[in-house]
């Protein structure tokens, strides 16, 4: 058995090794990373090494991406990850001599993903899979989500990485992008907050964030070539501010570009992006690097600013070394890239030489998992107050495979390698309910034969381009439900859905809207209990959004419970019971029909068609598409209405608003307080909420902020602050004070590149959700305010036929 010291020491040995066969002057005198200065260390560096470190050193599925080759298989590249941590997507390149060490990369958003058994070792590397990101959101509290990150970030310290490649924070413009279930919100103001306090919590254990991907990455169609077409307000506004929010409250240790283009020009390859915006106006602190295999032109990606390219071949080396040798590239850059990683090596563990166990306390983090997934689960619907469930709701019919075949996240980079998943089934059954044992045995008999039908491609890049088409639900025929409800106290129906990178979701049967099946069983189960004056509970186990409208009035009651991570059934079971009392707001807008979404006509993009393009299932011919996809060009004709900021705007009524979630107690507003009439530099808004109902819970309260009219376009309203009370007894109250400042009342004005709040009336609209209002106020500015001039770049090369209210 190789035990990891052995491994440690034949990477040691590889590693030293590569520094021999390059022909390093290993000379004890040179400078030493963290006993002299970053600068003394960079200078004693060889053009080599310094090529050598801005490249990565692979992964897994490193692939040489040499298009003259006719072969494109798996090509093994030095320094191999696997001889670290399994599983990790990337490591940095170490150079012994100068006491530069390797840092270890690895995924995600809901969880540190590496792989949990090695070969020749009895021992597991279970990871916790937290719930995603869009979950999380749907809290609102910021306190539970640095509790997240903090366990997450202790996972990453004890199985020995150095950088999680998380939180990804692209906003949810459709909701088709096959990504979402990673990313928080339509609204960048929750999803910036968020994903702070997710980099604080994580970084909290000494170990580094990778925020991504910055930016515009809305649509994973074509994802290598997708060119994002928007306005220089819309990215303001909507694509870029979240982005500024986590960068200038927690200063997440990396960065990570896009694969897709801004205005015609890579991310990575971006100037005005990473140096002028990330870096000047945000001052940024850490490194960038790109996303696996994104850009093209490493030149201009050093140039850029985009410090280190993942997770690199060796064909980049060469040519970042003849561009310095040929003056295409000043050493001065490359310099500056390599300082800025090494600045950010010294903080690393790795660095440090930090014992890490492998065994973080995987029971505690199963407990925060299942609280906050709990707390972001949604009621969307509570007829009669069906939920909580009363102590004669024993017997429990479940319908759906995602009863049993319960998804805990979604595919990809953003899965999780967890030890279990805790199904909806189980959940009841761990909550001392009763479950229908035949019907339980039927679906799970049918879920393994239609799994033993799907084949899974063993090399793992193709498992990741060709995640297994989801599982039909299975027809249940009426006689069967009758009979179920005759036996059973109620039914629970469960919806499930699945997604990740490298594809979009579809506005069709199965996806977006329900399937045949889903909907027959609906409405099968409904009125087969309804008649023997039984309830019917709709659990939604989704990534992403999905239609509801069509269906939502045949069930009581429906439970939004997302991808809740290992412990989805106990989370769910929790708030079933009234364990705990549901407390998440939506994040993201439900809208009636996907029509209604103002990037419908625009999502994914115009495929810019290719001659010769082919598209077979052939392995070749994926991984062809993969390195060589058809252009596509995204134009963001809905501009800043993205989300609640359109529905609002335009008078169109969604299923769930922004913001909407119920609670088995009720809340009442009162007080409100705008600290001063007129509008000096700052405003203090305080108001008081009081549990008015009978049983202990939380409330998400929101701040809207409707500006004056304008010579620009102005959303109705738009989401400025929010709070979630503590956990309040019937009849307690807690008093919340906002703050808001100039740049909260500013809209971006192209025109001056400014960020600018405008003279006049402010109304301000304490809510429950982005359409219930329950307190108005309102302040005046007399004189309008400039709160921000910025660079003016980034600017679309061709007219946007943008969305305006005017
Ligand atoms: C994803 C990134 C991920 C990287 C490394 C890429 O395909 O877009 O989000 O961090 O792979 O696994």
């Amino acid at each position: 058995m190789i035990n990891k010291q052995l491994i440690r020491t034949i990477a040691m040995v590889i590693i030293t090794g590569a520094a021999s066969s390059l022909n390093l002057d290993v000379n004890a005198q040179a400078p030493l990373l963290g006993k002299s200065s970053v600068k003394a260390v960079v200078k004693a560096m060889t053009l080599e090494e310094k090529v050598k470190l801005v490249v990565g050193t692979g992964k897994e599925f490193s692939m040489d991406f040499d298009k003259d080759k006719s072969e494109s298989e798996p090509v093994p590249v030095v320094g191999s990850t696997d001889l670290l941590v399994p599983g990790a997507a990337g490591i940095s390149f170490p150079i012994p001599r100068l006491g530069i060490t390797p840092m270890v990369l690895s995924d995600g958003p809901a969880g540190l993903r590496i792989l949990p058994q090695r070969p020749d070792d009895s021992k597991t590397y279970y990871c916790t899979a937290f719930p995603v990101a869009t979950l999380l959101a749907s809290t609102w509290d910021t306190e539970l989500v640095y509790n997240v990150g903090s366990a997450m970030g202790n996972e990453v310290l004890e199985y020995g990485s150095d950088v999680l490649l998380a939180p990804a924070i692209n906003i949810h413009r459709n909701p088709l992008c096959g990504r979402n279930f990673e990313y928080y919100s339509e609204d960048p103001l929750l999803t910036g907050k968020m994903a702070a306090a997710m980099v604080k919590g994580v970084q909290s254990q000494g170990v580094g964030t990778s925020l991504k991907h910055f930016a515009a990455n809305n649509s994973e169609t074509y994802r290598n070539t997708s060119n994002s077409i928007i306005s220089q307000r819309a990215l303001r506004e909507i694509y870029l501010e979240g982005f500024r929010i986590v960068v200038e409250e927690a200063q997440p240790w990396t960065v990570m570009t896009s694969y897709n283009l801004i205005n015609s020009v890579y991310t990575s390859e971006s100037f005005e992006l990473i140096s002028k915006i990330l870096r000047n106006e945000w001052g940024f602190k850490g490194f960038v690097m790109t996303d696996w295999y994104g850009g093209k032109d490493v030149v201009a990606q050093m140039k850029a600013g985009n410090d280190m390219i993942m997770p690199g071949i060796p064909k980049q080396i060469e040519i970042l070394a003849k561009a310095v040798n040929s003056g295409a590239l000043d050493v001065k850059v490359l310099d500056k890239n390599v300082e800025r990683i090494l600045t950010i090596m010294l903080l690393s563990p790795r660095f440090k030489g930090y014992a890490y166990t492998d065994k973080p306390d995987l029971k505690a983090h199963a407990q925060i998992s299942r609280q906050a997934a709990a707390d972001g689960i949604i009621l969307l619907k509570n007829s009669n107050n069906t939920l909580p469930l009363n102590a004669s709701d024993r017997k429990i019919a479940a319908f759906g495979n995602a009863s049993y075949e319960t998804f805990s996240g979604g595919t990809g980079s953003g899965d999780v390698n967890e030890a279990y998943t805790i199904s909806i089934n189980q959940g009841l059954l761990n909550a001392g309910l009763e479950v229908q044992k035949t019907l339980a045995l039927q679906y799970e008999e049918f879920i393994n034969d239609e799994k033993a039908k799907q084949t899974k491609p063993s090399d793992p890049l193709m498992a990741l381009l060709m995640p297994p088409p989801p599982i039909p639900d299975m027809a249940v025929d009426m006689l069967s439900v009758k009979l179920l409800a005759k036996e059973s106290d109620l039914a629970i129906i469960t919806v499930g859905r699945n997604a990740g990178e490298g594809g979009d979701r579809k506005n069709v049967e199965g996806d977006f809207k329900l399937s045949q099946n889903e909907f027959d069983l609906i409405k099968r189960v409904t009125s087969a209990f309804h008649a023997e004056g039984k309830k019917v509970i709709v659990v939604l186990n989704i990534g992403g959004v999905i239609e509801t409208a069509s269906w939502r009035d045949m069930p009581d009651a429906i439970l939004l419970a997302w991808q809740g991570g290992q412990e989805t059934g106990n989370s769910l079971a929790d708030i079933l019971t009234g364990k705990v009392n549901p407390s998440g707001k939506l994040a993201t807008t439900f809208p009636v029909k996907y029509e209604d979404v103002p990037s419908a006509a625009t999502f994914p993009g115009k495929v810019i068609e290719q001659e010769n393009a082919k598209s077979t299932d052939k392995k070749e011919d994926i991984v062809t598409a993969f390195l060589n996809p058809k252009p596509i060009e995204v134009t963001y004709e809905d501009g800043i209405y993205v989300g609640y900021r359109y529905y609002g705007t335009f008078g169109i009524k969604p299923a769930y608003e922004f913001g909407f979630g119920l609670s088995y107690t009720e809340f009442e507003y009162s007080g409100l307080k705008v600290e001063t009439p007129d509008f000096k530099g700052k405003q203090s808004v305080t108001f008081t909420i009081k549990n008015a109902g009978k049983v202990a819970g939380r409330e998400v309260v929101q701040l809207y902020i409707a500006a004056p009219v304008s010579k620009i376009d102005k959303p109705k309203y738009e989401l400025k602050g929010f709070a979630k009370t503590k956990t309040l007894q019937p009849g307690e109250s807690q008093t919340i004070t906002l703050q808001l400042t100039a740049r909260d009342l500013s809209s971006f004005n192209t025109a001056v590149s400014s960020w600018v709040a405008d003279a006049g009336k402010y109304d301000v609209l304490i809510a429950a959700s982005s359409t219930d209002i329950k307190l108005n106020g309102s302040f005046n500015l007399k004189k309008s305010i400039v709160s921000d001039k910025v660079n003016p770049v980034l600017a679309p090369k061709v007219t946007i036929n943008e969305l305006s209210y005017k």
